[in-house]
């Protein structure tokens, strides 16, 4: 395994402390609020966001993160930060969430770190030096598997939802698909192998940047619908190996504008 670079260190310890935060917050007794776009917030989110704020801060870069936005420091590499990705299934006591911190320059993902605190999983990469979780190297199978899975998310708003139902019409009766409210999870499971693609519209940034090197890191394509190189400029998201990847263009790529 190549040494962590200081920039992957500091994000793996950033989340690391987060997820600490967020494995005691889950079993405590909390409220969750609805947030404008309706998505929904706890006070686990915005310790999570401050305390990863913080360690970051000893880096020169910009942080974006879901609760606090954008701190701009002019730098053209931008942090960008999940304090709690699944924040509906932490909520509600389901354990699946997880800490998501990227590292973005443009329309690449450097760097990911996703740490999930209950399985004390952490997924992470670095562009060009491979996908990891744990100690263990990530690479997926080229050759398809018979019953491919492949994970469906949206963002919060009516447009989403309905792209969902149209994609799931589309694709259920050959896909195995699924859905477990965790972007930054799924994009883990697809790098591992577990899963064999993931598709979303509407998700924010934060919702993927770490994961967009992690499955590109594993061998995976990450595109838009259309199959062209992903732009931070919309949110339609596409990877997954590569055969899968061109089968769902063939599919879906109308969908999307
Ligand atoms: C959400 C999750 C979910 C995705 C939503 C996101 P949050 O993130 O990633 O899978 O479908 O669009 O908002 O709000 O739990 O951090």
């Amino acid at each position: 395994m190549t040494p962590l670079s200081a920039d992957l260190q500091l994000a793996v310890i950033a989340a690391k402390r987060a997820g600490a935060l967020l494995r005691k917050g889950y079993s405590s007794t909390f409220t969750a609020q609805v947030k404008s776009d309706n998505s929904l917030v706890t006070e686990f989110d915005q310790q999570a966001e401050r305390l990863i704020r913080e360690t970051l801060a000893a880096s020169p870069y910009s942080i974006l993160g879901e609760e606090e936005g954008l701190h701009d420091l002019g730098s053209s590499r931008v942090w960008v930060i999940d304090p709690l990705d699944g924040t509906t299934n932490f909520s509600r006591k389901l354990p699946l969430f997880a800490v998501s911190i990227g590292l973005m320059q443009g329309n690449e993902s450097l760097l990911g770190v996703i740490y999930d605190p209950l399985r004390d999983e952490c997924f992470y990469a670095e562009k060009g030096r491979g996908a990891y979780k744990n100690e263990e190297p990530l690479r997926i199978d080229a050759h398809a598997s018979p019953q491919a899975v492949i994970f469906i998310e949206c963002g919060c708003a009516d447009q989403d939802k309905l792209l969902l139902a149209e994609q799931t019409r589309r694709l259920a009766l050959d896909y195995d698909v699924r859905l477990l409210g965790t972007t930054a999870l799924e994009l883990c499971r697809v790098a591992e192998g577990a899963a064999d693609a993931f598709i979303s519209s509407g998700d924010h940034l934060w919702d993927f940047a770490a994961g967009m090197c992690i499955v590109q890191e594993a061998g995976c394509v990450f595109c838009d619908w259309h199959g062209r190189p992903w732009r931070t400029d919309h949110s339609f998201v596409l990877t997954g190996r590569y055969a899968i990847v061109k089968d769902l263009v063939r599919r879906i790529g109308d969908l999307q504008p």
